[in-house]
């Protein structure tokens, strides 16, 4: 009896070492998902959405080749060309007040903001 209690015990053993095999196994795929997942965190928004956004919102004030008109000019050698990206956020969530600029920080998405700053930043 005490020999049937000590095979019982190494077949446990064999099995729990099998089970820790597995569960490594298991592992392996979650890694690739993390991998998979950082580019898409990506900070920079999406200059195709950000299009979008731009001609719905945003070109009435600033026209279709960014060069101004209601708004200021946002384009290449324009004063926003030369704000940093935090500043540029801030403007278009919280508007400029006293002046046409409306903030957008109700109306759009954060991610919306960002990809219609990406598109901007294309049209430099
Ligand atoms: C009703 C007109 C109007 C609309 C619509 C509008 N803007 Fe503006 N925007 C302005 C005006 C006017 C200014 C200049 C404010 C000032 O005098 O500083 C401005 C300024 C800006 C600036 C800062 C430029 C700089 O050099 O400081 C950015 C960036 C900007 N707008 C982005 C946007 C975006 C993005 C949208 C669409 C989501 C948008 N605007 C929609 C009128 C508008």
């Amino acid at each position: 009896m005490k020999r049937l209690v000590a095979l019982v015990a190494v077949l446990a053993l064999v099995l729990a070492a099998c089970g820790g095999g597995g569960t490594s196994t298991t592992e392996a795929p979650s890694g690739t998902t993390a991998t998979t997942a950082a580019p898409s965190g990506n900070a920079g928004g999406d200059v195709t959405a950000g299009k979008t956004v731009y001609d719905q919102n945003c070109v009435s004030c600033h026209g279709a080749d960014l060069s101004g008109g209601v708004g200021k000019a946002l384009n290449a050698g324009s004063q926003a060309a030369g704000k940093s990206d935090d500043q540029l956020l801030k403007i278009i969530t919280d508007g400029v007040s006293g002046t046409a600029m409306p903030g957008w920080g109700n109306s759009l998405s954060e991610d919306q903001i960002k990809d219609v700053l990406a598109y901007i930043r294309s049209q430099e």
